[in-house]
């Protein structure tokens, strides 16, 4: 098979003169791998480009398949809605309508949505709080195992791994339990595309994974995969065709099929580079890392420091931008496309800051009490309110500050004392907050 089916075959047909009159409108120019969706036009030995949600075996199939194989799973869906379409996507596919799933809290807003859309009784895993770090720890899989136990009509468990600050759950441990109770694990994997690629063979134990290409891997916005083991690449048509466009970027879809290619040439070695590179400087600052048992992103960057809203501020005043900042922690995303002097321009700008006194981030209050379904509480009728009169209110919408990033509530969630005595003790600073009209 060629190293990039798709995009061999969109150059094989932008190079030949075609009279296009039809969609997209601007017809090839500037874009002429750009093509009229779904292309049939049967131009190369290598047939079709293809239909992303129909039935073929295509050059997008092809390409989808090379990234199957590369990351041990039965088929690979490529999603032009990032994680977001893939997370909903999953999540039909693995606990369809009306049923039970084991939340992991820190799960992204996609799922708490996905929890509304598909009417879905979310039972929350929680997560050890690491006091040092001001984070929060991997998911425990002796917790999951006592959830499974404790509530048999859970059938699904939705777990992040890596979080954005870095930590990695124990997957084929998690998967492990999960099969043993005939449940099915799906893994938002959004900031973890890279690892396979740097020899992590934890994500093929799930039963669905979603990567967003476009964090971690040299791939544009918004491109993103879902691999299932157990299931067919129909069954991952049907379920993304429900999130997707019905007009899926070509472009987005051939820098998918590019960025797999690319990171098996040099972007792998580049990679091991750049976590080389992010290893010395969490030697040198006081960094998310030296936890035993803490299995990390080697790539990820999270520096712990004493007011990261106010470090970040002046890096970008210095032109360096972080992912992310929170107050006590910022957090870079390294990746192939940054060099030894990259590094080196950062090292420069860290060392000119004081470490001496990291802040102390206080674990997240236990969780609210929910008063309306996540369905219910998507669709009612809402309105905003300031945040310091909301106490007893209930949350249409999820209060998720970082750090912990999970929400401190969730949408349905009543808004508790604690929970403003947290937000106040945090320095949550939103104005207001929308909670459901009475
Ligand atoms: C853990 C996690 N899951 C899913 C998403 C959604 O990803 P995307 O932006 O690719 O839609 C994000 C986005 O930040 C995320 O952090």
């Amino acid at each position: 098979m060629m190293p990039t089916p798709l995009y061999d075959l969109l150059r094989s047909l932008a190079d030949r003169d075609l009279l296009r009159l039809d969609m997209p409108g601007h017809h090839g120019l500037p874009l002429p791998y750009d093509l009229p969706w779904p292309t049939d036009l049967d131009c190369t030995e290598n047939g079709l480009s293809g239909d992303l949600f129909g039935g073929g075996r295509d050059a997008i199939a092809a390409a989808e398949e090379l990234w199957a194989e590369r990351f041990g799973f039965d088929a690979c869906l490529f999603l032009t809605g990032g994680s977001t379409q893939g997370v909903h996507a999953g999540l039909a596919l693995l606990a369809g309508a009306g049923g039970h799933v084991a939340l992991d809290r820190g799960a992204h807003r996609s799922a708490y949505n996905a929890l509304a859309l598909l009417d879905l009784t979310p039972h929350y895993l929680p997560r050890p709080w690491l006091e040092r770090e001001g984070v929060t720890g991997p998911i425990d899989p002796d917790q999951v195992e006592k959830l499974l136990d404790d509530r048999p009509e859970i059938k699904t468990i939705c777990i992040t791994s890596p979080t954005y600050y870095g930590v990695l759950s124990d997957i084929p441990a998690i998967a492990a339990v999960c099969h043993a109770y005939g449940a099915r694990l799906m893994v938002d994997g959004a900031h973890g595309a890279h690892l396979p690629f740097l020899g992590y063979e934890g994500y093929s134990a799930a039963d669905a994974v979603v990567m967003s290409a476009h964090k971690a891997l040299p791939a544009p916005g918004q491109t993103a995969l879902l691999f299932a083991n157990g299931s067919s690449l129909d069954d991952l048509r049907r379920v993304g065709s429900l999130y997707g466009s019905s007009s899926p970027s070509y472009v987005m879809m051939a820098a998918l099929d590019l960025a797999r290619d690319y990171m098996e040439r040099e972007g792998t070695t580049k990679y091991r580079e750049t976590a080389a590179s992010a290893a010395a400087l969490r030697e040198k600052y006081p960094a998310l890392g030296e936890v035993p048992g803490l299995t990390l992103d080697p790539a990820r960057l999270t520096l712990l420091c004493g007011d990261g809203f106010a470090l970040a501020d002046r890096l970008r005043e210095k032109g360096c931008l972080p992912e992310l900042a929170d107050m006590g922690h910022v957090v870079f995303i390294c990746t192939c496309a940054d060099s030894p002097e990259r590094f080196a321009r950062l090292d420069g700008l860290l060392a000119a800051e004081d470490w001496s006194n990291p802040a102390h981030c206080p674990p997240p209050p236990a969780l609210p009490p929910m008063a309306l379904a996540p369905r219910e509480a998507l669709f009612a009728p809402r309105e905003a309110v300031p945040l310091a009169s909301s106490e007893d209110r209930i949350a249409a919408e999820q209060i998720a500050p970082y750090p912990p990033g999970v929400p401190v509530v969730a949408p349905g969630e009543v808004i508790t004392k604690k929970t403003l005595a947290y937000l106040k003790q945090i320095g949550y600073n939103s104005e207001l907050v929308s909670v459901i009209r009475p």
